[in-house]
Order: structure tokens, then C-alpha cells, then sequence
């Protein structure tokens, strides 16, 4: 890979929520890219894993485990970054969380708040901690990875989707703040991707047949088809790419009906 845009020889990643899903796939993606890649999630053994994988296929990839709602915690995610390799070139604001189903007006305050703080506010934390060092070396790249659910209603997870349209906002406010320091700063928006986060989603058969009968492509999508994307945009070939959205989900936002 090495002399073409997609080459990340030399970056150091930070990837949360990368012990399964989504964020693994982008994990495991940076490093045969040639990023040193920080495999992060709450659980250190599954990071382990992960993280081991990567090193044994020729990769250079730790463990820092970190749960994104504590703020102590995201601190040390990023210092104990900055210790290992030095600095930190990608971050990828991946893990978030839904702790609810059902009609929005129900939702209680506990976990209205779980959700804007996991999902929205960590990711300042994240980028307040991560980019003022990406602009002294004038280059950066911060990736927050959003959801179709918030550009789009939703009768059972509406709340949800309202933390992922926070971060379209969040995103272009940052693009505008940061790039004129060489920091770049975009969303990725998946379509129903197959992973244990929307598992009540895709293992309902009937659920499944609908969704996929109103989707171009006919089918959900792998968490690979989503870390092409975040190695786009955590490479030069993105390079004036900033405060954007691809949307990533076999075109079922732009279905005809
Ligand atoms: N799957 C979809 O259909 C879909 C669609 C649109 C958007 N997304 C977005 O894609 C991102 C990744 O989701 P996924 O589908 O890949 O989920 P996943 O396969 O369930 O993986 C979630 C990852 O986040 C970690 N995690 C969960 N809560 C955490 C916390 N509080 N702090 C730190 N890490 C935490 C998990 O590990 P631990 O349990 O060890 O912490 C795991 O590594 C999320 O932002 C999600 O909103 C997913």
C-alpha cells in the first residue's frame, strides 16, 4: 500500500470501540494500512484479542481500555495514546450506545442522558483531548462514526437518532473551528449493518424482509463495508474532504417508493 493516498505508514490511530463490530473492522483496516492502531472498548480481554491479531499478522496495535462515558477514562485513553506512540493522527470516535427502544416521549431523563453523553459529549471530550495536538503538526484526521437514524425519524429509537444528528453538527462545527490548522473532521452515517448492536433489528426475520425489500442493494451491510470509508477518511485520499457525511447503507435513503 505503501506511495498511493491510502497509505497511513508512520499515523497513529485511535479507534474506540474496537474490540468487535464496526470498530474492529476499521481497526484491523488502519494497521494493514501501516497505522499503529489503539484497539479501545470496555473490556480489555476482547480488545486483547484484537489487538493481538493485528501484531501477529505484522501490525502494531495496544490496548487501552476505556469506557467513552467516563470522562477520567477518556483522558487516559488519550494520554496513555500519546505515552505509547507519541501522538495521535486518527481518531475515530466509534462506540456509542442505545439503551432504548420505544416511543420518544417515554424516554426517562437517565436515559436520555446515557445516550447524548456516550454518544455526542464523549466525542467532545475525545476531539478536545485529540486535536489541539493533531493541529500543532498542522494534520489530522477525526472521524465520528454516525447513523442513517439521524438523518432520518424513527418511532422506537428516536433519541438515538437525535445523538447521531448531534453529531453531523458537531462534525461540520469542528470542520469549520479546525481546518484552517490542517485538521479534518467527518462523519460516517451506516445504513443496518450486521453486528451485536442492531442484532434486535436484523434477527427479527420479518423485520429483516422489510428493511431489505426497501433497500437498493437488498441486503444489510458488513462491518468491512463500513472501515473502507474510515480508512478513506483517515488517509490522504480524503485530503479536502472536511465537516462532511458519507452515507453508507445500500442506498435505502434514497430509495424510490
Ligand atoms: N450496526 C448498525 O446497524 C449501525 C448502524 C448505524 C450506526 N452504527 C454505529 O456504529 C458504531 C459501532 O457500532 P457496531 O454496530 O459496530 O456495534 P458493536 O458491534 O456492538 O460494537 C460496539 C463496540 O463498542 C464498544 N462499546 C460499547 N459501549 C461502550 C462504551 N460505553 N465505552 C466504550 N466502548 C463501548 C463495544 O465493546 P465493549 O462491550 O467491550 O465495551 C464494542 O467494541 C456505533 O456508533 C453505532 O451507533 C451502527
Amino acid at each position: 500500500m505503501k506511495n498511493t493516498p491510502f497509505d497511513l505508514t508512520g499515523k497513529v490511530a485511535i479507534v474506540t470501540g474496537s474490540s468487535r463490530g464496526i470498530g474492529r473492522s476499521s481497526a484491523e483496516l488502519l494497521a494493514k494500512l501501516g497505522a499503529k492502531v489503539v484497539v479501545s472498548s470496555r473490556k480489555v480481554d476482547a480488545c486483547k484479542e484484537v489487538a493481538d491479531g493485528i501484531n501477529a499478522s505484522g501490525g502494531d496495535a495496544t490496548v487501552i481500555p476505556c469506557n467513552i462515558a467516563r470522562k477520567a477514562e477518556v483522558e487516559a485513553l488519550v494520554a496513555g495514546t500519546i505515552k505509547h506512540y507519541g501522538k495521535i493522527d486518527i481518531l475515530v470516535c466509534n462506540a456509542a450506545v442505545n439503551p432504548y427502544y420505544g416511543p420518544l416521549l417515554d424516554i426517562t431523563d437517565e436515559a436520555f442522558d446515557k445516550i447524548m453523553g456516550s454518544n455526542v459529549k464523549s466525542n467532545i471530550w475525545l476531539s478536545a483531548l485529540a486535536i489541539p495536538q493533531m493541529a500543532e503538526r498542522g494534520n489530522g484526521s477525526v472521524i465520528i462514526i454516525s447513523s442513517i437514524g439521524g438523518l432520518r425519524g424513527s418511532t422506537v429509537i428516536g433519541a438515538y437518532g437525535i445523538s447521531k444528528a448531534a453529531d453531523f453538527a458537531l462534525c461540520r462545527s469542528l470542520a469549520g473551528e479546525w481546518g484552517p490548522k490542517g485538521v479534518r473532521v467527518n462523519c460516517i452515517a451506516p445504513g443496518l449493518v450486521k453486528t451485536d448492536f442492531a442484532r434486535a433489528l436484523w434477527e427479527d426475520e420479518a423485520n429483516l424482509k422489510r428493511r431489505t425489500a426497501t433497500t437498493p442493494l437488498r441486503r444489510i451491510g458488513e462491518p468491512d463495508e463500513i472501515a473502507g470509508a474510515v480508512a478513506y477518511l483517515a488517509s490522504d485520499a480524503s485530503s479536502f474532504m472536511t465537516g462532511q457525511t458519507i452515507v453508507i447503507d445500500g442506498g435505502v435513503t434514497t430509495a424510490a417508493t
